[in-house]
């Protein structure tokens, strides 16, 4: 499963790539407007930290398809090849699809709801589809389910399309799609850290140091 960074305050982004292996980021228009800069200044920022490899999602906003087909080419020329145009899963979207993904150009089906939403976003050649788990669950569906079928439904159907899980609360639903074999999970700063955080794995690893340092004396590791 890749996992990429929802987020585009680019300290955090730093901070993140620095300490864990992230395979990309992933922006929306809310993400970019809490940034509270131009957003091509901020995805550029983002693209030159990332490097050319790394994946960068990027949402259109227009509300016709031929305006949203306007808009992603006009987003890789900016932000390189493996950029991702993110489509919403409506039917002007739909047709954005066709146009974008018969140019070459990288798709992402985004505001996923339901199943079907991702079965027409993979025949319209998305190479992505984003259900939104936390964002389902709270209307009282169940987000990982789900998921987990839009996964089933790629596979059985021989789709060259894959899961990219968005919208997590916490680090128990990203792990169940983890063990799914999902494709792909965004996921916030936050909820990422949570991964490895805990006061018991901090406990563990300074007993491991003192035990060493009773041995060798302080500050003395395996260099010494
Ligand atoms: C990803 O495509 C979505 O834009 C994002 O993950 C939504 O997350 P939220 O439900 O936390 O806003």
């Amino acid at each position: 499963m890749k996992l990429l960074i929802d987020d585009a305050n680019i300290a955090a982004i730093k901070n993140i790539c620095e300490f864990y292996p992230i395979d990309g980021v992933t922006t929306n228009p809310t993400i970019l407007s809490k940034a509270g800069r131009p957003p091509y200044e901020v995805l550029e920022e983002i693209r030159a930290f990332i490097g050319k490899n790394a994946e960068l999602h990027v949402q259109a906003v227009s509300r016709d398809a031929e305006g949203m087909a306007a808009e992603g080419r006009c987003i890789v020329k900016r932000l390189g090849k493996n950029t991702f145009v993110k489509i919403p899963s409506v039917p002007e979207g739909f047709k954005a699809m066709k146009i974008l993904s018969g140019e070459g150009i990288n798709v992402t089906a985004t505001a996923v709801y339901t199943p079907m939403q991702a079965f027409l976003a993979a025949k319209s050649g998305a190479r992505y589809a984003a259900p939104y788990v936390n964002r389902i669950d709270n209307l009282g569906y169940d987000g990982i389910q789900v998921a987990r079928d839009i996964h089933d439904i790629f596979g059985k159907n021989n789709m060259q399309c894959q899961v990219l899980a968005a919208s997590f609360k916490n680090s128990q639903q990203v792990l169940e799609l983890c063990k799914y074999g999902v494709g792909a999970a965004t996921v916030s700063p936050d909820v990422i850290e949570a991964f490895a955080n805990s006061p018991v794995i901090d406990a563990a690893v300074q007993a491991f140091i003192q035990d060493f340092e009773t041995l060798t004396g302080p500050g003395r590791t395996l260099v010494d």
